[in-house]
């Protein structure tokens, strides 16, 4: 039997311009950071959306300071909007009281959740994905079709090997990718690892971002975020997205 939620999550993804899932494989190289940032940086261009589908560990509502209402009913859930970004995440919901949910619970949680937000006239959702291969990302290439995928990675190997594992799932699929940018470097030039892992699969490195030593303690204020190197180095990345 055909869920009809399926059916409205493919068309509500479908009718979004450009869908921008944040992903790497690998966990803490700094998905939520970007996406969070990337989302704020976009909003000066185009009407933007941030979806957090890291369900178990969800983190854009605290770089956005989200409230703790539930957000708005009309004929739908309507997302707040914080700094220009139309926000969703799973934490309106559990108040952010932990969520042990096993994957088909997080199957039917992500489909209730696009089944029911409205996006309205959003043409740019960036969407903040949990790190691993597993249904959170399998659920996504299920019903998005129409994505311009974002690859984070650090410099270290252990970070490159697993991002080349998707990377070569996102090519055989044939998505199209905006980019690889390569997060928390201590070098200026980064790794020449990671150009040589953007280069064999024809991926453009769209950048470098430095470690920031003083990035922690301007978390938890979108406002406060806004003022920090790091956002400026998004915004600055974020020119070079073909949109
Ligand atoms: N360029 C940077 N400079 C300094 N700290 C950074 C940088 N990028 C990310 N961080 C820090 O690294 C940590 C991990 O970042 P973040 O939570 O965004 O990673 P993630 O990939 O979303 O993790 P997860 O896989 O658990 O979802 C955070 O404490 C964040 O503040
Ligand atoms: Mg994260």
């Amino acid at each position: 039997m055909i869920d009809p939620r399926e059916v409205v999550s493919r068309e509500k993804f479908a009718a979004i311009k450009y869908i921008i899932p944040v992903v790497s494989g690998k966990g803490g190289v700094g998905k939520s950071v970007v996406s969070t940032a990337l989302s704020l940086a976009l909003a000066d261009r185009c009407k933007t959306g941030l979806l957090d589908l890291d369900f178990w560990g969800a983190s854009a509502h605290i770089l956005l300071n989200a409230s703790n209402e539930f957000p708005e009913e009309e004929k739908g859930i309507l997302p707040e909007e914080i700094g220009g970004v139309k926000f969703m995440s799973v934490a309106y919901y559990t108040q952010d009281n932990p969520l042990p949910i096993r994957g088909r619970e997080y199957s039917d949680a992500f489909l209730e959740l696009m089944a029911v937000t409205r996006w309205d006239d959003t043409e740019c959702l960036v969407i903040d994905m949990p790190p691993g291969m597993a249904d959170p990302f399998l659920d996504l290439l299920q019903y998005v079709k129409n994505g311009n995928f974002l690859i984070i990675t650090t410099s270290s190997i252990l970070s490159s090997n697993i991002v080349s594992k998707t990377l070569k799932i996102l090519k055989e699929l044939d998505l199209k990718i905006f980019g690889l940018i390569e997060n928390m470097c201590l070098t200026e030039d980064g790794n020449s690892r990671i150009r040589e892992l953007a280069n064999s699969f024809n991926v453009k490195h769209l950048g470098n971002i430095p470690y920031y030593q003083d990035l922690d303690i301007n978390l938890g204020s979108w406002q406060d975020f806004l003022s920090t190197d790091f956002f400026q180095k998004i915004k600055e990345i974020s020119t070079r997205l073909e949109l």
